[in-house]
């Protein structure tokens, strides 16, 4: 029997075995969603406490076409906004019978104290700079996906391209795919790669240099600028971003000088004429409305397993 969390907060919460299950099972919900009913109907619920279009509604659909109650708690009209403290939400939401609870949080450890016997099940719809495990999950299923089967994603390398200090999404990716012998390069300005050699090794590099690492690569993976997190007094900081997409941003052209038309995934949200220009978001080799596609057949897989857990 497949041992899974309670609480979903990591990448690190799941085994290499647990893993394979999910892309597994993402695929048969994939072909066969009418098997994967959940008869006793439990109660999900998600509470965002930061925007989101495509974490939250994922989740409600794939809660949902399991045949789950599905309930969104507005965190503006909670009693959260009351004073009354996370711990007390969970407790009052599992008297009133909810089973599991998806959160999004700008603070880093919001579930860390709820790792080992949560008061309902959790999962971490991404928390502060520190991971998005889910989001990283749904990312290696639309690459395998992409290559035919996660066997021929062994030795390819994919360049994570922007801001990887404040990205959750690159946090998570950077421990999941170099599981499943993925190599990353790192590349962006210096202030996105700060610490990032000291932090991550294994089958990790860093190339400041946005060609070469396009050229080293199968894959691009780009990040939006997390301004919510950058200190906007930093001027200097602001200066530098003026020029971003002329210096670290990807077009169609430029993949054309380089003769690398490869996929190109983004997280989303995209924010174009930045990190990303019109022509080439339009273009076949962007694959983020792919991932966000491919996000409800990995997510009906997390929750299946976990409200059967
Ligand atoms: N990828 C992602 O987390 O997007 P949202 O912020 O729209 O949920």
């Amino acid at each position: 029997m497949l041992s899974f969390p309670s609480t979903l907060n990591s990448i690190d919460d799941l085994s290499n075995e647990t893993i394979l299950y999910l892309l597994d099972k993402a695929l048969q919900i994939q072909h066969n969603p009418e098997l994967f009913q959940l008869k006793n109907r439990p109660f999900v619920s998600t509470l965002f406490l930061e925007n989101s279009t495509r974490t939250k509604n994922s989740f409600a659909i794939s809660a949902l076409k399991l045949n789950a109650h599905y309930i969104d708690i507005n965190p503006e009209t909670s009693s959260l906004k009351k004073g009354e403290n996370f711990e007390e939400t969970l407790l009052t939401l599992k008297a009133q019978g909810f089973e599991l609870l998806i959160i999004r949080s700008s603070l880093n450890d919001q579930l860390s104290p709820f790792s080992i016997n949560p008061p309902i099940k959790l999962i971490n719809g991404g928390d502060g700079t520190r991971e998005h495990p889910t989001q990283a999950l749904l990312d290696l299923f639309t690459l395998s996906k992409t290559v035919g089967g996660l066997e021929h994603l062994k030795n390819k390398t994919i360049s994570i391209h922007g801001d990887i200090f404040h990205s959750r999404v690159a946090k998570s990716l950077i421990k999941l795919l170099p599981q499943f012998g993925i190599n990353i390069i790192l590349t962006g300005p210096d202030e996105f790669l700060n610490n990032a050699e000291n932090d991550f090794s294994k089958n990790i590099t860093i190339e400041k240099d946005r060609s070469k690492a396009i050229l080293q690569s199968d894959f691009i993976y780009l990040l939006r600028i997390q301004e919510e997190r950058i200190n906007k007094s930093d001027k200097s900081f602001s200066i530098r971003l003026k020029n971003y997409h002329e210096n670290f941003g990807i077009n169609l052209a430029l993949l054309k000088s380089l003769n690398k038309k490869i996929p190109v995934f983004h997280p989303g949200p995209a924010n174009i004429g930045i990190e990303i220009d019109d022509e080439l978001i339009k273009s076949s080799l962007y694959l983020g409305h792919t991932q966000v596609q491919l996000s409800i057949p990995m997510r009906m897989a997390i929750l299946h397993t976990m409200l059967k857990s």
